[in-house]
Order: C-alpha cells, then sequence, then structure tokens
C-alpha cells in the first residue's frame, strides 16, 4: 500500500468515526488538558493574533487553545470533512475558520501563524514532513504546542496479540528523541519535552478495543491481517486479562509525548 493509499485508509477511518468520536473521546480530552497545562507553562509568545488546531478532529482542543491565546483568530484543520462537520455544528457562530486539508501539505501560506497546537494528530504523519510543515507556516518567535503518541502506547495490547500471531495491530510511534532531533532539522528550537503515561479504563477487552479505534492508534489499512479466530480471540482476552486492576477495570497506557517548539 503507498503512503497516499494509507493516508487515504487513515481519513475514511476518521470520517466512518466522526459520529461516535466525542462519546469515546475521554483519553483525548485529558491529553488536550495535559497539553494545555504543558503549554500554559511553557516560554509564551506575547500575545498571539492567529492560532492553529491542526488535527482538530470534533473540536475539544479549541476552547482550551482560546483561553492560552485570548483575543486570537482560531483555525481548525482537519483532513476528515465528517469530523470538521461536526464541529461547525457545535460551534456555530464563534467565527473559527475551518480548513479542510492535510498536516503534511497546510493549505496556509508562509509564516502566517503565532501558535499551532496539535493534540493526537501527529501520530498518523512523517514527522518529517509535518514538522516542516508546521515551522513553515510559523512566523519567526512563534510557537507549537504539540501532543502525539511514543513507543509504549498500548505496551499490553502488543504483547497480548504476540501470543497470538506476527501481525501489527498496533500502529509504530516515533520515541521522544526522534521529534526533538526532526523539530530541530526543520528549525524548530525545543523550549520543553516531556513524556509521561497516560491512562485509559474499560471494562472488559471489546470495549478497549472500541476506544482505541476511536482514538485512531489502531492499525489502519496498512499490510491485510489474519482474521482472529475464536480460538485467537480467547488467548487475547487470556493475555491480556493477566493486566486487570483490583477493581476490575483493563487499562491501556498511552505514552504521551509533550512539545513545546519555538521557530528561531
Ligand atoms: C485522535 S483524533 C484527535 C482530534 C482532536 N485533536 C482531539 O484531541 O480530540 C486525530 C485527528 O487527526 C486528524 N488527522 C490525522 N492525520 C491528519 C492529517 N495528515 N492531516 C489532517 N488531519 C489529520 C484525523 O482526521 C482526526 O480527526
Amino acid at each position: 500500500m503507498s503512503r497516499q493509499q494509507h493516508k487515504q485508509a487513515v481519513r475514511s477511518a476518521f470520517d466512518r468515526a466522526a459520529e461516535s468520536y466525542d462519546g469515546a473521546a475521554v483519553v483525548q480530552r485529558e491529553i488536550c488538558h495535559r497539553l494545555a497545562g504543558f503549554a500554559a507553562a511553557a516560554p509564551h509568545v506575547g500575545a498571539p493574533c492567529r492560532a492553529l488546531d491542526a488535527g482538530c478532529g470534533t473540536g475539544y482542543g479549541l476552547d482550551l487553545l482560546a483561553s492560552l491565546c485570548p483575543g486570537a483568530e482560531l483555525y481548525a484543520l482537519d483532513f476528515a470533512p465528517a469530523m470538521l462537520i461536526r464541529l461547525a455544528a457545535s460551534r456555530p457562530g464563534t467565527g473559527t475558520s475551518l480548513l479542510c486539508g492535510d498536516l503534511e501539505a497546510l493549505p496556509l501560506a508562509g509564516g502566517v501563524m503565532d501558535v499551532v497546537w496539535s493534540s493526537l494528530a501527529l501520530q498518523w504523519c512523517d514527522p518529517a514532513v509535518a514538522l516542516a510543515e508546521i515551522a513553515r507556516v510559523l512566523r519567526p518567535g512563534g510557537v507549537a504546542w504539540l501532543a502525539t503518541l511514543g513507543p509504549a502506547t498500548l505496551w499490553e495490547l502488543r504483547d497480548a496479540f504476540a501470543a497470538v500471531d506476527d501481525a501489527e495491530h498496533v500502529i509504530r510511534f516515533h520515541a521522544v528523541e526522534h521529534w526533538r532531533n526532526t523539530a530541530a532539522a526543520a528549525g524548530l528550537q525545543v523550549g520543553a519535552a516531556d513524556s509521561q503515561p497516560v491512562h485509559a479504563f474499560a471494562p472488559d477487552l471489546r470495549q478497549l478495543l472500541r476506544d482505541i479505534k476511536a482514538i485512531g492508534a489502531h492499525s489502519v489499512g496498512s499490510e491485510p491481517r489474519p482474521a482472529l479466530t475464536r480460538a485467537g480471540w480467547r488467548v487475547l482476552e487470556g493475555r491480556y486479562d493477566a493486566h486487570r486492576r483490583p477493581d476490575g477495570q483493563l487499562p491501556a497506557t498511552y505514552d504521551l509525548i509533550l512539545l513545546a517548539l519555538r521557530k528561531g
């Protein structure tokens, strides 16, 4: 599958997920709040006049971004039209400009943004391409506040699937060092970087997998995987059950990476 076909498959998956997204977005919201707290503590830009939420989904991050950048003109970009349609329906008359476009080819002129915020979208992108685009649209001195996922994300699931087959069921995530180095190569200084675990919980594996699908951490459109047999499912459940907590909930770990970058 070419990179373009893969991107199209990811986009279609998010289009299909748009309707149920807000109902399953517990971890996404927690991560938006962690990114907002991290950004508030990072060196600021003065009074920003334009701020972009790149990979905005249904727009949960926009109010947090607005409170970090009071008075700024807000732009919300996503490549899945169904996400933007839901966003538009939930925020009538707020004046936010909606852009249907790709984080790897931002439909914006160079140097026009003071702030770029992106929460949980960059794990789908090529870091070098997306960070170069963010650097291009930021004005000198502008900042980017980014949340993405690191290699320990869903380690419990990866471990459980390893007992079933050799296929990739969880996408591979880049380490924080890779993001730091790639940011520097794109002309973005790393003001702050942090890694921290975030946990999601579900009563059973089926629910946990549904939530993972909604967050977009499952593998989409990659090479065909063998169908899970009934016996395979039992092995998977048994293996995952080893992680069950005393309160009966199954955990899923998200290895959150937070970055505050500044264009030199
Ligand atoms: C897990 S959701 C996060 C949405 C939102 N930022 C939040 O925190 O709730 C990821 C979003 O990124 C979008 N996305 C993924 N890759 C993208 C790309 N290359 N260009 C634009 N949007 C992208 C998806 O369509 C989806 O809406």
